[in-house]
């Protein structure tokens, strides 16, 4: 099961959206098969991105190349949202735990409508508090913000490491473990080795001259499929 395998997670936040799906094939080309996406709001972070529109965009073409789509919603009240989010495509989708009060309501929700459920903190968020989810056997992914939610370019948060470490104790086998921000080929083996299964990366991927290079060289470092 892809979640559960160590993989770079190429997010489409830092693409060329002028040329969105010929970016996503470059990736599935080199063995990208967990693509992520980050959805804003405008009130959960400041940046306004895209919604369910892109995930549909973009959702044949992945799952054609037997790759699944990690949605990651930055957005206030999801509940809201994941009805249509997936409709559009989404497997799995992902919610914080700072952007509602109906937690364990939304992840249940996210199972009924089909997808697996996530939950993600932000750096200032104790890695407790996912602790009832997971005691209720609520969710499939723990995503440990390793910046701020909100761009793309940000330095990595040293202090993840110990975090992630802590999660990865906890959390039981079958939930998996995903870090966001400030992921390269300098960070990703120290937060594999941490417990980090799913490591996303944007601007080192989309940033870069060479997208499809840059991916191979961080699923290296990270000792990834
Ligand atoms: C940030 C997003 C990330 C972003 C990571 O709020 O959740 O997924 O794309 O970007 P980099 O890899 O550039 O830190
Ligand atoms: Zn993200």
């Amino acid at each position: 099961m892809l979640m559960r395998a160590r993989r770079v997670a190429p997010s489409i936040l830092s693409a060329d959206f002028a040329r969105l799906g010929s970016q996503v094939d470059e990736v599935l080309a080199v063995g990208a098969r967990v693509i992520h996406v980050d959805v804003m709001d405008g009130h959960f972070v400041p940046p306004i991105t895209f919604g369910a529109v892109v995930v549909g965009a973009i959702a044949d073409r992945v799952h054609a190349a037997g790759g699944m789509l990690d949605v990651h919603l930055m957005i206030e009240r999801p509940e809201r949202q994941v009805e249509e989010i997936a409709r559009a495509g989404a497997d799995n989708i992902t919610i914080h735990v700072e952007a509602t009060p109906h937690l364990n309501y939304t992840v249940a929700a996210i199972r009924e409508a089909g997808c697996t459920a996530g939950a993600a903190i932000c750096p200032g968020t104790p890695a407790d508090s996912l602790n009832e989810l997971v005691a209720q056997e609520a969710l499939d992914l723990a995503l440990c913000m390793s910046v701020n939610p909100g761009w793309g370019g940000q330095k990595f948060i040293p202090a993840t490491l110990d975090k992630l470490s802590r999660l990865r104790e906890r959390l039981p086998l079958s939930v998996a473990l995903e870090v966001d921000g400030g992921i390269h080929e300098e960070t990703a083996g120290p937060v594999a080795q941490a417990g980090a299964n799913l490591l996303v990366t944007g601007s080192a991927v989309f940033g870069s001259d060479d997208p499809a290079a840059s991916y191979t060289a961080i699923a290296a470092a990270a000792g990834a499929d």
